[in-house]
């Protein structure tokens, strides 16, 4: 298969990378921002990926993203890069700049790079495109996140909206929604709330990347008729 990951360099966009690079038959294409040694870590371990630097900020780099995805006969797109840190604002004081900041961070560029991967799988008809969401969207708001929640919810609108109108093309859309794991974009969590977690966790251990990206990997290779899901993976938590 031929997968493009976006925020490949990212704890669980390693991760996803891991799982389908193991299989020397993918080809992975993966994306990357500021880490340009990791990147170069991932390419060395894997003969078969390879990183495209991209910052969804700057549209002209997005541009050259976009003429790339053509070339790249894809099988599988996983939007996954995320643009920022969820940092807890209460609603009260979110300004209409950072609503509009995350927006056009988050949700254009997805919306470019998955209506260009679209055209490759029309073509091919079939296709995978798999969304990473958040826990976040399930059970009761977690307080501050309205900005970030609120985004992916509208992300994971778009996503069922994919899964409906592409259905006859053989492509699919689904989504996995991940609980806490520690990755960069965590990494400012107090440690006294991660304690905090663990002991109240099912398992008495937080979500690791890589059980994510298995759950990424079912999806993959799943037939057509799985299609138009959204994959809590939270412990039987928020359910
Ligand atoms: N961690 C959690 O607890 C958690 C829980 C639920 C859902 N999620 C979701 O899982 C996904 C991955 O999160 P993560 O925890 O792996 O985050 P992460 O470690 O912070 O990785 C974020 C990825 O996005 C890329 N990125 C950052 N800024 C970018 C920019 N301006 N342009 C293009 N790419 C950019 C990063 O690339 P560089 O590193 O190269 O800059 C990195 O590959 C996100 O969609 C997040 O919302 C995370």
């Amino acid at each position: 298969m031929n997968i493009l990951i976006t925020g490949g360099t990212g704890g669980l966009g390693e991760a996803i990378v891991d799982v389908f690079a193991t299989d020397s038959r993918n080809k992975i294409y993966f994306t990357y921002c500021h880490a340009e040694t990791k990147a170069r870590t991932i390419t060395g371990r894997y003969a078969n990926a390879r990183g495209i630097r991209c910052d969804f900020e700057n549209r002209a780099g997005m541009e050259a993203l976009l003429a790339e995805i053509d070339n790249m006969d894809l099988d599988v797109l996983v939007n996954n890069a995320w643009v920022g840190k969820p940092d807890t604002i209460r609603f009260g004081q979110l300004t209409s700049e950072q609503i509009k900041t995350t927006f056009c961070t988050n949700v254009l560029p997805l919306v470019a790079v998955t209506q260009q991967a679209l055209k490759t799988f029309r073509k091919k008809k079939s296709g995978k495109i798999i969304t990473i969401l958040t826990a976040a969207l399930l059970g009761t708001p977690t307080i501050g996140y309205a900005l970030y929640s609120s985004t992916k919810a509208y992300i994971a609108q778009l996503a069922k909206t994919w899964s409906t109108e592409y259905a006859r093309y053989g492509i699919t859309s689904n989504c996995v929604s991940p609980e806490f794991m520690r990755t960069d974009f965590t990494a400012s969590t107090d440690e006294r709330v991660i304690e905090q977690m663990e002991q109240t966790h099912p398992l008495k251990r937080l979500l690791e990347p890589q059980e994510v990206a298995q759950v990424v990997q079912f999806l993959a290779i799943s037939s057509a008729q799985v299609n138009g899901v959204n994959i809590p993976v939270t412990a039987g938590t928020r359910i």
